[in-house]
């Protein structure tokens, strides 16, 4: 099989070209990535490496270079990681988001009826579905959980999720979307909470932790998620939608602490900063769907995925140290400087 990843420079796509080079030694991995300042080619640089392994720069959203590419390869498979992905950015600066996130995957999707594919799958997020109040731990996101997004960031998914499954119903193109909750685990770019408390713990710098700290989220290993997309691209139901989580609740202020705590740094780092707009308080995914059909359940438990994710983090300074050291300074000043 041949499968165009797009977005494997970034942060899930980069796990996903792994697991696949893997566990599939047989297929055919092209990364297709714009390289934005979230792409990173030493992400990829043991998959460069294999033989099976290519790489290609462009945006998904130039229609001319993904025809091009689409029309030379032929791929099995598409598999969208591509997007703007970062929450705090979309609400400084929407367009971007809706450029990439929404017609680029339309432009994908267009490629796709056009030279003919078995497999169009799209990446999407628990938070399409807005959020869940945090007094009541009974509830969580299915897949019938109606749209109800708060960010532009989250308006962006749903909107590409909408005209993913149009094209199903419209065009018969064969689509299948998996609507996972956080990921955590190596390659994660330092803007998002882990590698950022992470590498700022580090450096004895101050925690910024959003508000009160109570907002809960859904943490899955990386691996574990890639899992999911590998099981659905293969044996999911075209036209299905697919929730990923591992029932893994957690309030910010606790993975803070808890990162203090491995890294033995002291509590007293933790700063307490303006919230963020919208901010959704609580993700739960109900993951009984791709339990059932695909027999897909995660592996890694919080407390060892932690501990793997910090050591990779230590052993590997030279990948997020060089990102901090450059244009991610303005952006942080931007951000937190007087926040
Ligand atoms: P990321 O920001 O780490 O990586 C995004 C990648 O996409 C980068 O390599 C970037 O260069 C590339 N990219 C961006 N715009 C592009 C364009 N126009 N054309 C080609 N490439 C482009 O993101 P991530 O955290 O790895 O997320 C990947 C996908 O998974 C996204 O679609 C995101 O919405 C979804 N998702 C993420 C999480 C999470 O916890 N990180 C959870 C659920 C779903
Ligand atoms: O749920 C899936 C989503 O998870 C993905 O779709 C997004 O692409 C991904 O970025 C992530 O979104 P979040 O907004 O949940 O992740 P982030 O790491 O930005 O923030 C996690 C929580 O931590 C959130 O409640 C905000 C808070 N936070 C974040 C940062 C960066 C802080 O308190 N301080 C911070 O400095």
């Amino acid at each position: 099989m041949k499968i165009i990843v797009t977005g494997g420079a970034g942060f899930i796509g980069g796990n996903f070209v792994y697991y696949e080079l893997k566990n599939h030694p047989e297929d055919e991995i092209i990364c297709f990535d714009k390289l934005t300042y979230a792409g990173n080619l030493e992400t990829l640089e043991d998959a460069f490496k294999n033989k099976k392994f290519k790489f290609v720069k462009a945006d998904i959203a130039d229609r001319k270079a993904v025809y091009k590419l689409f029309g030379e390869e032929k791929p099995d498979v598409v598999v969208n990681f591509a997007a703007e992905s970062h929450v705090d950015r979309s609400i400084e600066n929407p367009e971007i988001f809706l450029q990439t996130n929404v017609l680029g995957t339309q432009v994908l999707m267009d490629a796709c009826r056009k030279y003919g594919i078995k497999r169009y799958h799209q990446v999407s997020t628990d938070e399409v579905y807005g959020d869940l109040p945090l007094d009541r731990p009974d509830l969580f996101f299915t897949e019938n959980t109606p749209l109800h997004t708060s960010s532009p960031y989250s308006a962006s998914k749903a909107g590409a999720d909408l005209l993913v499954l149009a094209y199903h119903r419209t065009y018969g193109l064969p689509v299948t979307i998996s609507r996972c909750s956080n990921n955590y685990g190596p390659y994660h770019f330092p803007e998002k909470l882990i590698p950022l408390m992470i590498a700022n713990a580090l450096a004895d710098k101050p925690l910024p932790v959003y508000g009160k700290g109570e907002n809960v989220r859904d943490w899955l290993y990386v691996e574990d998620h890639c899992k999911a997309i590998d099981l659905i691209i293969h044996n999911g139901r075209v036209g299905e939608v697919y929730n990923v989580g591992g029932h893994n609740e957690m309030a910010n202020i606790d993975i803070v602490k808890l990162i203090c705590k491995e890294l033995g740094k002291p509590e007293s780092l933790i700063t307490y900063v303006t919230d963020r707009k919208g901010h959704d308080l609580r993700y739960a995914i109900d993951p009984t769907k791709i339990h059932n059909e695909l027999g897909w359940l995660p592996e890694t438990k919080f407390e060892d995925g932690i501990k793997k994710t910090i050591k990779w983090y230590l052993d590997n300074k030279e990948w997020w140290q060089e990102i901090i050291s450059g244009e991610y300074q303005n952006y942080y000043e931007k951000m937190y400087g007087d926040r």
